[in-house]
């Protein structure tokens, strides 16, 4: 299959049969989280993985909104954003960069000021940009997904603190997504999309 045919065949799944999503291909997926392009390498992401039936059902009552279709899901990727290490990260990252005189003198001339506005930065902006990247490696997840038979469902409404509090995740990192993942029992023609020339200015 090529990027191509996955990027047309992907949809958001919400009917999954009861087949396991097997560790093989979790590691596969994860992979696919790994390798993800972040701004100046700081790969901001932490995954917590849910595969325990309790767990899910769990999540598809009130956590999520009454998202009852998540209950069938044969996994879930919690994505999480280490923010701290996000602004951490970057820092070590372009400093290396500028030491490495891989910089463009006019970059160089605003980076410690870039840098000390992004340690400035209110905690909900750090948030958005980390998340940002976080979503990039998650559109991976989703498009290895189809190559592997499997399919996906982005779950964006959900009560942050109980999901944190259930699965004990560190107060410092934001649940910033998370991906619903099975076997498709459902097959679904291409929802609505915007024309290109309503995209393009
Ligand atoms: C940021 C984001 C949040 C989403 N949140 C939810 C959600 O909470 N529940 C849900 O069922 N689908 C959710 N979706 C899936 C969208 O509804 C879906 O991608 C859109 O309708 C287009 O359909 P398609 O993915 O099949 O092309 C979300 C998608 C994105 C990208």
């Amino acid at each position: 299959m090529t990027v191509k045919e996955a990027i047309q065949a992907r949809r958001s799944i919400r009917k999954f049969t009861d087949q396991p999503v097997i560790e093989e291909q979790m590691a596969i997926l994860l992979e696919a989280v790994r390798l993800a392009p972040s701004s100046i390498n700081c790969q901001p992401w932490r995954i917590k993985v849910l595969t325990q039936r309790e767990d899910i059902q769990w999540l598809s009552g009130a956590p999520t909104k009454g998202q009852r279709w998540i209950a069938g899901a044969g996994a879930v990727m919690i994505c999480c954003a280490d923010v701290q290490r996000f602004v951490e990260d970057s820092a070590t990252n372009v400093r290396f960069l500028r030491d490495s005189g891989m910089l463009p003198p006019e970059m160089l001339a605003g980076l410690e000021e870039y840098l000390s506005k992004a340690a400035d930065a209110q905690p909900e902006v750090l948030r958005w940009a980390a998340a940002a990247n976080c979503a990039i490696a998650l559109s991976q997840v989703m498009l290895q997904a189809v190559e592997l038979g499997l399919g996906t469902c982005w779950v964006g409404m959900y009560d942050e603190a109980a999901v944190k509090e259930r699965f004990q995740i560190p107060e410092a990192f934001p649940v910033v997504a998370m991906l619903a993942i099975g076997h498709p029992a459902e097959s679904q023609g291409q929802r609505p999309r915007k024309d290109l020339r309503d995209i393009l200015l």
